[in-house]
Order: C-alpha cells, then structure tokens, then sequence
C-alpha cells in the first residue's frame, strides 16, 4: 500500500497545490544528485530534477515520519503500516530547512481525516476555485479566500435565529446572576469594617447576613434558570442541525457516497453536533460569564485600590503571551486526539460491518492488528494531552496562590499603615481569586471554542455540500409514461480521465424487453445508473418518452422506474413493511398479491411470523433467492412502466432462479424492461439484445439474428456452453 508508482510522472499533478519543496541532494544510490522532495496535501514524493516523480506516499498511508541526523546530512524516513522507508537524504547544509519543516509534516500527517474528505480521490481541479485558484480548504465549502471561520459562523448562525428571543432573556440573566456574585464579597467587607468593630451594631449584621443569603439564593437561582434554558436551546438547536445533516445526505447524489468512506457520517452526525451542543449548553454560557465576572471585578479591584491592581496585573500580560504560544501545541494535540477517534470508530465501523468477510478469510488478527494501532495511536495522543493539562493546572494554581501571598504582604503593609482597611483587603484578595477563575478558564474556552468551530466546519461542510443531481426550477411531474427510452450519444465516466460509455445510441420501444449482454465491466451497470440518474452524462441524453430525463422531477423518475438488483437491502422492520417499501399506502391484501406474483408468498407463510416476521440487520436472515423475490414483490407493487433487472438472478442457484425467473416473466409483462444477466440463457426471451464491450454497443438484434451474425454475442454464448458442458463432466465425474 505504501510505494504509488506513478506511470503519469509529469509534475503538473503535484503542482498547484504542494506548500513544501525541500532539496534533497544524495540519491538512493548515494550519489549527489540534485532532487526535490515536495509535499501536497495529498501526499509527499521525491522528483528528480526533470520533475519526475521517483516514490511517492499517500498521506492517509503514512504514520509517522522521522528525521534522521548523521554527521555530514541527515535522511527523512516515512513509516506506514509495513515498513519503514528512507524518502530523502541530503547533506548537512539542508538540515536546518529540514528541521524547520518537521512540526509541520507531523502536524500534516495528523491531519489525515479531515483532508482525505477535503480532497476528492480524483480531478481536484473540480473543487478550485475560480476566483482565487485554491483548493477549497474545505473541498466542499464554496471557497471563503480565507474568510472560512467567518462564514461558517455565518451560516451557523442561521440556527440561532429561531431561538434569539429566548438567548436575549439568558443574556439578561446572565448579567444579573454575574452582578450578584458581585455583592457577597462587598458585603464581607462591609462585615469587616462597619459592624465587626467594638461599636457594631446587632440589628445591621442581622440585616446584612440576611441580603448576603438572598444575594447566594437568588445566583443560585438565576445559574440553574439560565442552565435550563441553556440547556433546552442546546438541545432543540442540535436537533436541527442532526436534522439538516441528515436531510443533506439524503439529497446528496450517488457520486459524493461513491468519493467517501460512508461510515465517517455517523461519526460527523454524533461528534459534531455533540461538540456543539456541548459548547453551546455548557461553553458558550461559561465563557461569556466568566468575561463579564472578569471586567465587574476588574472594575471591583480598581475601585477598591487602583495601586495594588496595578502591580498585581503586570504579570498577566506575560501569562497571556504564555498561553498564546502554548496554544498552537494544545490545539495540535487536541486535533490529534479527535481525529484518533475518529479513525478508531472507522476502524470499528468498517469490520463490524464487513465481520462476514473476515471471518471467512480469517483475517480476525489483521483487524486486531489494525485496531491495536489506532487504539495505541488514541491512547498515546490522549496520555500526552491529558498530561499536558495535568502539568498546567497546578502550575496556574501555584501562580494563584503566590499572587495571592503577595497581595496579603503588599495589602497588610498599606493597612498596617492605615491606608486601607482590613474588611477591604479581605475583599480584595476575595476577588482577585475571582479573577484568576476566568483567566484560568480562558485558557480552558479556547479549545472548547476551537473545538466547537472545528465541529461547525465539518458540519457546514456536510450540510452546504452542493447537490449534484438536482431538480431543475423548471422540472416537469411525469404522468404515467408510455416507456419509450432514447439514449442519444451517451458519453460518461466516473472520473473525468476514465470515460466508461462511448457514444452509445439506442432506442428502446414502449413495452420493448431488452437484454444487455456483455463482459463483466462493459458498462451495462454504468448505463442503468444513468437512466435513474444515479449521475448524469458528461455528454448526450437520455430521453423518456421524448423528454430529457433531467428535466423531469427525480421523485417522478424514479417511481416510474422499477430496479432489482443482484444484492438487496432489506431495512429493519417486517417483510410486509419491506415490501411496502416503495408504496407505504399499499393495504394488505395488495402486499400479498405482489408476495404471490413474485413467487414469494409460499416461502413468506413458512416464516415464524408470516408476513410480520422482522427480518433486516436484527431480524430473520432470508436467503439470496428469498431476498431476491421480496425485491420483486416490491418492484411489482410499484407497478413501474420501466422495469430494470440488473443480474437479478446472479446470486441463486438454479432451482431458486426458475422460480424467480418465472415470477420475473410475469413482472415483466406491459413494462419496457432492461435485463442484464450474467446467465444469457436467461435473456433468450428478450425481444432484443444489445451487446457492449468496453463502453460501446457492438451489436444489436434478436437471439438468433446475432448467433448468425457470429460477432461478440455468439463468442459469450460459446464461452458459456462450454463452461457449463465442463461443469456438467465434473458432475458426472463426481457422480
Ligand atoms: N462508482 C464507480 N466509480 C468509479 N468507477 C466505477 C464505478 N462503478 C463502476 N466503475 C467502473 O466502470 C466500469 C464499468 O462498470 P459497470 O458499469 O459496473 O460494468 P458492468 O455492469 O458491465 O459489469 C468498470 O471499469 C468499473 O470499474
Ligand atoms: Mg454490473
């Protein structure tokens, strides 16, 4: 998986977006020659000096890259899950470029995740921008030419309008409840001064004690009102976006599933919107009373004794220029870690769901091998993060406390000498540790911010991931069609440098059943997903019933269009519902009638629970053929005039596929259908075949108009009689 031998070595590939160049002066071979090693985000590789590439890494490949001193040079090693591979060597002038670069190629590798959905797998020339040439740092978001924190504030901000009425009363309360905290220090002092003195008076304490105990009464009050509103805002405000998200997948068209690894969204969906709300319900609130207490009691220490608050702050702005460098570190191990979860959940994720296959090739180890890695990756990231706050906390507490001793010291002096009282100074001191909360907890917000803003990006970027295939503003509804499917110079391929269809031209009557007959990997899938448009032709169109498909609503579409497919996704819940799955209105008895076409009702009664039998992920386990029939009872309760059968009967033996076939004929009746079958004895009923090789259609006509015809067709024929007289010997042998 490491070496990606590029047979396309021009360096234009690699250019535009690569932000390191280092030289590298000592070859493979150990000899001086001049080369350029250069990192885009995507991956890092050497070049000689033609600009060819000589060994290139993945970036999602690599996990860790080390740099090597010796006397006279140094070398850079990549390591990726198998070995450890030198990439560059160079000489002793180089190193300090070497050195200089390093925090940013780890802070490069960390970065994996995120960039591996940032950069599509192919043509990133599709996600610049045109205004500025850059690659979207998102992939997704339309470029912000480096606005991008500002937009997606923007855009989030959407989801607070709803609520702002109810976030102005939380402001109000908010202030309050920060100005009552405000009162219990004044008050002591007040104690202090006036009434703990030979001449007190019992009356004021008792008064002054009861509005201290209101004053802590009514913040407490005021802090869990606020927190409940908060907390019901975070909720409902994450509740929509869970829902946009989600909305947002559903829309998105085939081609953006097909780019990415699936199983990252449930972790977006869950994660992110966490890390939101939690910053929402929890953050936002702390942080903005922890700066307002911050400048009431600043205000407070001023007024009490500007001198003393003078000297006392001199050191915050060093603490401050402190945290700014230390931050950049923090944030870096924070990203890490995140990003160690996320892998591990996609590790999680991805052998849960292929646990069949493992078993069967048992590769149980190699899975634990790959979970053990990311698993120690995460623990190591979590022990050096936790330890960094580990170390931080006590050192700020110490800072604290002495800032503390110094103000009893500094404080007793002026009161020793009658400049300041005792009740004042016990005021002081009680707000100067107010003060230290906030700072202590500046520290703490900025990652909860960084947090919540890194969570906001990934979001948007789901949710304003523009569509694809979408309804035109003019798209028509289509009434019943009659089923008439013109393909007129059909050009497409997944990538823009692999085009799959060439040119392809064809007409399919009303009513017409056709066969589409070639190699595994002609296109015959390609052509299908087209006319569902799953995509759209880079070149051509296809028309129904003489109207261009893209100018027909995709929900029209589709109802009209009948699919069954070689594998189908059964959803949890009963067969019935599963039937149903198309037409939720469907009553009972038109449920079991599709059961009945479709040659499915017989084995459905033989179910524990007939039709009510759960079946899906946590259900009844139905076979290949069972699942098969259930598709086509669906597909006949839909009643579509097109009907596409894409290797229906791939997956069954041959007993099950008389049985599907038969359900398939009757199905198939009054429907202009394609077939595609594996099997083409399957297909001789067809009123005609077209043959495809390689993207083109090579032949078209009748079964037996084509055998004569001696070209592609009768060659798949032959090669399929003879491998079936072959397996019939092995029978007869084995019998
Ligand atoms: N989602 C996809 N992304 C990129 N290439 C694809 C995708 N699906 C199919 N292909 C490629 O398109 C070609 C035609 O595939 P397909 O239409 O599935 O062939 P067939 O159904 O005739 O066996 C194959 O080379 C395949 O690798
Ligand atoms: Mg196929």
């Amino acid at each position: 998986m490491g070496i990606h031998k590029e047979r396309n070595s021009n360096v234009s590939g690699v250019a535009g977006s690569e932000w390191l160049v280092l030289t590298a002066d000592v070859n493979q071979q150990l000899i001086f020659e001049l080369l350029q090693l250069r990192v885009c985000d995507s991956k890092i590789g050497i070049y000689d000096s033609a600009g060819r590439v000589q060994r290139s890494y993945a970036r999602q490949d690599i996990q860790s890259l080390l740099l090597r001193e010796a006397v006279g040079g140094g070398s850079l090693h990549v390591t990726t899950n198998s070995q450890t591979i030198e990439i560059a060597r160079f000489t002793t002038p180089h190193m300090e470029a070497y050195r200089k670069a390093m925090p940013e190629l780890e802070h490069w590798i960390h970065s994996t995740w995120l960039t591996d959905w940032d950069q599509p797998s192919h043509d990133a020339d599709e996600d610049k921008c045109p205004k500025c040439g850059k690659v979207a740092r998102l992939g997704v978001l339309p470029c912000t030419h480096g606005k991008g924190k500002y937009t997606v504030l923007q855009h989030m901000s959407r989801y607070f309008k709803p609520y702002r009425h109810l976030m102005l009363y939380m402001a109000g309360l908010l202030i309050l409840s920060v100005l009552f905290d405000m009162v219990p220090p004044y008050m002591t002092k007040m104690i202090i001064d006036d009434i703990a003195t030979p001449a007190g008076n019992h009356k004021v304490l008792l008064w002054l004690i009861s509005g201290l105990a209101v004053a802590q009464i009514v913040a407490t009050g005021l802090q869990m009102s606020r927190g409940y509103l908060g907390i019901r805002m975070g909720g409902k405000l994450t509740g929509d976006i869970r829902r946009d998200m989600f909305h947002a997948l559903m829309d998105q068209s085939i081609r953006f599933f097909d780019k990415r690894q699936v199983s990252q969204f449930i972790g977006r969906i869950h994660h992110d919107t966490d890390e939101v709300k939690h910053f929402l319900t929890d953050g936002l609130i702390q942080l903005l009373t922890q700066l307002l207490t911050a400048v009431f009691i600043l205000a407070m220490l001023f007024h009490l004794n500007w001198k003393l608050t003078a000297i006392i702050l001199t050191p915050v702005p060093v603490l401050m220029l402190g945290m700014l460098w230390l931050w950049p570190k923090v944030r870096t191990l924070w990203y890490a870690q995140w990003q160690s979860s996320i892998i591990i959940q996609n590790v999680i994720g991805e052998a849960l769901q292929g646990i069949r296959v493992i078993k069967a090739f048992a590769q149980e180890k190699t899975e634990k091998t790959r979970f053990n890695i990311a698993n120690d990756k995460m623990v190591q990231r979590t022990v050096s993060i936790q330890s960094m706050w580990l170390a931080m906390t006590p050192l700020f507490s110490l800072f604290t406390s002495l800032c503390g001793i110094l103000i009893w010291y500094l404080g007793g002096r002026t009161v020793l000498s009658g400049e300041m009282t005792i009740g004042t100074l016990s005021a002081y001191t009680a707000y100067l540790m107010m003060f230290f909360g906030p700072v202590k907890w500046f520290a703490q917000s900025i990652s909860w911010v960084n947090d919540a803003m890194g969570a906001s990006e990934r979001i948007m970027e789901v949710i304003l991931a523009p569509v694809e295939i979408k309804d035109l503003p003019d798209a028509q509804p289509l009434k019943m069609p009659e089923g008439e499917i013109r393909f007129e110079d059909i050009s497409y391929g997944y990538e823009k440098d692999r085009q799959i269809l060439h040119d392809i031209q064809c007409t399919i009557a009303p009513g017409e059943m056709v066969g589409l007959v070639g190699h595994s990997g002609a296109g015959k899938s390609t052509l299908i997903h087209l006319l569902c448009r799953f995509y759209d032709p880079d070149a051509g169109q296809i028309l129904l019933d003489g109207q261009d498909i893209r100018q027909i609503r995709q929900e029209d579409l589709r109802k009209h269009i009948g699919v069954v497919l070689q594998e189908t996704f059964l959803f949890d819940g009963s067969i019935a519902q599963n039937i149903a799955y198309g037409c939720p209105d469907a009553s009972a008895e038109q449920i079991i009638e599709a059961a009945v076409i479709a040659n499915a009702h017989d084995f459905i009664c033989r179910l524990p629970d007939s039709y009510d039998t759960k079946v899906g992920e946590r259900g009844h386990r139905l076979s290949g053929g069972e699942k098969q029939r259930v598709a086509i009872a669906r597909a006949v309760l839909l009643n579509p005039r097109i009907l596409i059968l894409d290797e229906a009967t791939a997956s069954v033996d041959t007993q099950t596929e008389a049985l599907i076939q038969e359900a398939l004929n009757r199905l198939i009746k009054g429907r202009t259908t394609i077939a595609i079958a594996h099997r083409l004895s399957t297909l001789r009923s067809a009123d005609r075949l077209i043959v495809m090789e390689r993207g083109r259609i090579v032949e078209t006509g009748s079964h037996f108009e084509l055998l004569q015809r001696r070209g592609l067709y009768h060659k798949l024929v032959e090669s399929q009689k003879q491998k079936q007289d072959q397996d019939q010997s092995v029978e007869v042998h084995i019998g």
